[in-house]
């Protein structure tokens, strides 16, 4: 039997032990997809390595929302070369939103490639592998229909630690003229309510403490199935399973975030006070560009309601500088805004022109020096907001929940605040503290990008 598969060569010790290694780019959305695409792998027998010299399969979960991290994957790629010339046998796939952009056209590209797949194929990685076995390129970047689509059903065993994400809507049916996202994740698909709360009750069970829902715009969950509920309705069903301490969500859009939303920032008691809202431009003109759907005014209003709801809650935002046709006049507005509202973070970005955009017909007019110098300015600013916004927390107790060894210095912990702060605190006293616990921390220091506290005995928690 020449072509038996050598999967099933060995019945008395099992499957064979493989490993895989994944480099995960871009979102968060990538991240749970790595996770789901080391699930389906588990009963192949292919277990994680860290280390990609040792690994049998080397997939690579892309971005391509903008041109730089598109580019680092055909770099990775491109130095993966004499590893695979050393070890024929080993297996190199791209995954995630460059695959599905390119499809099979990087198969011809890099014949040493063996595997192109897009974000919905993760549950099909089996079948394919099977055919690169057999000594095959393979192209994988089919899209499901949405009565077809199915979601890989998340098992709480592949999760590690006290915080997890989970996606609850794939794909976005907005037009964001920059926007490559829906050309790529494709259409919005909700799944289905009780998916999601079982999921978490299972993710619960396992000791996940914090759980991030995830959706490109979680505020249109739903929408696709108007009988079972709207996003609100979804939060407060999840909000209530029994052990779930904390619950995130992101990304909304402005446009469509609502007072319902906002409103269970007041009523749910385990949802963490911050809320992702991206504004792209403060300059009604460019938004419009942008098409985004909303004005700065009703931008403001959101803000309002979201601080109405919950005076304490963190405001993160989005700013692309540079885009087509943005005057400085437009990026003073930005500016403008940035001051008014305080946002806790910002993520800033230079425009970048993507294909099959709206905007990659428009002229790409703002030099490549003056979005620089626009980038720097924005977040010279923003790093002088965020330390007066962090300033707030000095010599308060914030709820912290502990995730694990602090990356910073031995002998500490890092955790984060409801508002989701980088939390970092010495280990004593020894041994009372463990990841998964909520410790009350008294805040004592603020540095560049994170607090540094020690544990309150008494905090009540
Ligand atoms: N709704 C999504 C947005 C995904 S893209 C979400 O979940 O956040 C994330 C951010 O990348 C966008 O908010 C935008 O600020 C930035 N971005 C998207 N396309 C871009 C482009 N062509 N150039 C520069 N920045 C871009
Ligand atoms: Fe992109 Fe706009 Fe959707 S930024 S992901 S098209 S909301």
């Amino acid at each position: 039997m020449a072509d038996v598969d050598d999967r099933f060569a060995f019945p008395s010790t099992g499957l064979p032990s493989r490993r895989v290694h994944v480099i995960t780019y871009g979102c968060q959305m990538n991240v749970f997809d790595t996770r789901r695409m080391l699930q389906v792998l588990r009963p192949l027998g292919y277990e994680e390595t860290d280390d990609m010299t040792m690994a049998d399969l080397i997939l690579l979960n892309t971005c391509s929302v903008r041109e730089k991290p598109e580019q680092k994957v055909i770099g990775t790629i491109t130095r993966l070369k004499p590893l695979k010339e050393a070890r024929p046998g080993l297996v190199l796939g791209i995954g995630g939103c460059v695959g599905q952009q390119h499809g099979k056209a990087l198969l011809d590209r890099l014949p040493y490639l063996d595997l192109v797949f897009g974000p919905d194929n993760i549950r099909d990685l089996p079948d394919m592998l099977a055919s690169v076995e057999k000594g095959r390129q393979v192209g994988n970047t089919r899209r499901m229909k949405r009565k077809d689509y199915e979601f890989v059903a998340v098992e709480a065993r592949a999760e590690a630690g006290p915080t997890a994400f989970l996606t609850i809507i794939k794909g976005c049916d907005k037009v964001c003229a920059f926007c490559i996202v829906p050309h790529v994740r494709g259409r919005e698909i909700s799944k289905p309510p009780d998916q999601v709360v079982h999921e978490v009750e299972a993710l619960v069970a396992r000791g996940v403490r914090e759980v991030t829902l995830l959706g490109q715009n979680v505020n249109s969950y739903g929408k696709d199935r108007p009988s079972e509920g709207d996003f609100a309705d979804l939060l407060a069903r999840v909000s209530a399973v029994p052990g779930l301490a904390r619950l995130r969500f992101v990304t909304s859009h402005p446009a469509d975030a609502d007072r319902r939303m906002m409103e269970c920032f007041r009523r749910l008691p385990n949802l963490a006070e911050y809320l992702h809202l991206p504004i792209q431009s403060a300059s009604d003109t460019v938004l419009k560009r942008m098409r985004r759907g909303y004005t700065v005014a009703e931008y403001l209003l959101k803000i309002e309601m979201a601080r109405d709801a919950c005076p304490d809650i963190a405001l993160s935002t989005d700013f692309i500088v540079g885009f087509p046709g943005e005057t400085r006049e437009d990026f003073d507005r930005s500016m403008a805004l940035i001051e008014k509202v305080r946002f806790d973070i910002i993520f800033s970005f230079k425009y970048s022109p993507r294909p099959r955009t709206r905007a990659v017909r428009m002229e790409d007019d703002v030099p490549e020096n003056e979005k620089a110098d626009r980038l720097q300015a924005l977040q010279d600013l923003q790093d002088r907001i965020m330390v007066s916004r962090m300033e707030r927390f000095l010599g308060r107790v914030e709820e912290v929940l502990v995730e694990g060894a602090s990356r910073a210095r031995d002998f500490e912990w890092m955790g984060r605040t409801r508002t989701n702060r980088v939390v970092n605190f010495p280990t004593s006293p020894a041994g009372a503290v463990k990841p998964g616990d909520l410790v009350g921390v008294r805040i004592e220091e603020v540095k560049a990008h994170s607090l540094r506290g020690r544990v309150e005995e008494d905090a009540g928690l």
